[in-house]
């Protein structure tokens, strides 16, 4: 009988540790950092050129260092704010931070000094932020109150405000929700419910799969409401994070969409955006039943993505083009990840049911140059560009961009098999960074009815987003060719194609 016992403590304890090590183990894989300097790692903001091989030139990139997810974007006084996951000393994930640029149109970027270093709670992990209009918090009115979670021996969540959206001063009375027992508490998403008059938070259990909501009328004060999670295993397939539930219109009527990330268990491999459509009624997230997951993206490097607050009837979403697959080793310095197009988000009507769409915001349009109708393979062009192509998706067919160098990306359109299916292998530039990188067979349904399909394709130095015009469909994906791909072929297939230029947005 005591040896059953001993038997039985060893697996708890076995399994306990189990628990807690596949909690961060993504974490686990990032190189280890020296410790953080004296003045928390806030320092000057870096500068650069922007002009490094694979720089990003229409997505926001920090000048130097490590970023991942974005974090408490909040639009005040004409200005969108955008913090994210960084490392202020390095290129590797660590000393985590909130970073910070602005932006007046979502496009345009101007770094900001590092909002909020670590303290005795922990690392700043991902988190969201509130225009304070009513001064429900008691900091002032017209305060920018920060919710994140303070990641240290465990994961708390915390509160800081900023009276000029540049400094912030942390609460004294942090955690607002204090933890000892739960292995991953995290991302809390808040928003105002006008009903119940509270402010309402999502917060992500990782593991246990399941998104808890909170409610407090002071964002001081919280009350544990409900629990969402699913018994539909393909949506459980790694853990939940960064949350964030959102209000829409759909044919007239109120619908609620619950974004989950997931990771692993993506919907090609490792991580990705799954959303859950429903009903909120101030306390609890009901979900309708469709088949789910259904992904806000089907590419690769999409994660992490959360909208902004403060957009009164706009949902813009913005999110981490990487994956922690291999994040951790993308082969760009002296910084390392970037940000994806913003994107507008609507619920639209697709096979008789909901879809979540996403387009690149209209704010674009700020950098556009003329469509011009492309009459040859090459396309005349030296820098980013959107492309408009107009596809028979009855018959199959390939079309590819590629580059001087003879490096190509592949798109396949399965007409036998209704899907799109993009190539990502040896021949789109470097991919022996990471032995996962490389994955031929990134697919997405068409998601348009019909005989054409319309695609909207982003294409900048070291990323290639995809989108059908109404934004049913979206595939993220990152690429690394010695130069930007600036020509279009296409083999058993005839298409219709024009072209627009994109500015460098750091000139
Ligand atoms: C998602 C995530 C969050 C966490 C942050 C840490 O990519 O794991 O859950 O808060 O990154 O950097």
């Amino acid at each position: 009988m005591k040896k059953h016992l001993y038997l039985f403590e060893l697996i708890a304890v076995l399994s306990a540790f189990a628990i807690l090590s596949c909690t961060d183990s993504k974490f686990d894989e990032q190189p280890q950092l020296p410790p953080i300097e004296e003045d928390g790692g806030k320092g000057e903001i870096p500068v650069s050129g922007y002009d490094e091989p694979y720089r990003p030139l229409i997505h926001y990139t920090p000048a130097k260092n490590w970023v991942n997810d974005p974090n408490g974007m909040v639009y005040v006084d004409g200005v969108y704010h955008l913090f994210y996951q960084y490392n202020p000393q390095g290129n590797e994930w660590g000393n985590l931070s909130w970073g910070h640029a602005t932006s007046t149109d979502l496009i345009k970027w101007k770094e900001q000094p590092v909002a909020l270093t670590k303290d005795e709670l922990g690392d700043i992990f991902s988190g969201s932020a509130v225009y304070d209009k009513n001064n429900t918090a008691g900091f002032g009115t017209s305060t920018i109150v920060a919710i994140y979670t303070s990641s240290g021996q465990y994961q708390q969540q915390s509160l800081a405000y900023s009276t000029d959206g540049q400094t912030f001063t942390k609460y004294t009375q942090n955690p607002i929700i204090a933890n000892s027992t739960e292995p991953d508490f995290r991302d809390p998403k808040v928003f105002w419910h006008e009903e119940s008059q509270r402010w309402i938070m999502a917060l992500a259990m990782g593991w246990k799969y399941a998104i808890e909501f909170w409610s407090s009328p002071d964002l001081k004060n919280w009350t544990r409401l409900s629990s969402f999670s699913t018994d539909i295993v393909s949506c459980n397939r790694g853990q939940w994070e960064c949350p964030d539930l959102l209000r829409m219109e759909y044919n007239g009527k109120e619908k609620w969409v619950l974004i989950v990330s997931v990771n692993p268990g993506g919907p090609v491999s490792g991580s990705g955006i799954q959303y859950f459509i429903g009903d909120f009624d101030g306390r609890q997230f009901v979900a309708d039943s469709y088949n789910y997951p259904l992904w806000l993206d089907y590419g690769m490097d999409n994660y992490a993505g959360v909208t902004w607050s403060n957009t009164a009837n706009r949902t813009i979403l913005i999110g981490w083009m990487n994956n922690w697959n291999y994040a951790g080793v993308v082969p760009t310095s002296p910084w390392r990840s970037a940000m994806t197009l913003p994107r507008e988000l609507k619920l639209i009507e697709y096979d008789g049911k909901p879809l979540l769409a996403n387009t690149v915001v209209r704010e674009i349009e700020t950098i556009a140059g003329e469509w011009q109708n492309v009459t040859s393979e090459s396309l005349n062009i030296s820098g980013p560009y959107q492309l408009r192509l107009e596809i028979d998706i009855t018959k199959d067919g390939t079309f590819s961009l590629a580059n001087e160098s003879g490096e190509y990306l592949e798109i396949f359109v399965s007409a036998t098999t209704g899907k799109l299916v993009t190539r990502r292998t040896g021949n789109t530039g470097l991919i022996s960074f990471a032995s996962n990188y490389a994955i031929p067979t990134i697919k997405s349904p068409f998601n348009t009815e019909g005989d054409k399909i319309i695609l909207d394709i982003f294409v900048d130095q070291s990323s290639v987003e995809i989108f059908t015009q109404n934004g049913s469909m979206a595939q993220t994906n990152l690429i690394f060719p010695r130069s930007i791909y600036n020509r279009l072929q296409t083999t058993d297939m005839e298409l219709k194609a024009q072209i627009r230029p994109l500015d460098n947005i750091w000139m």
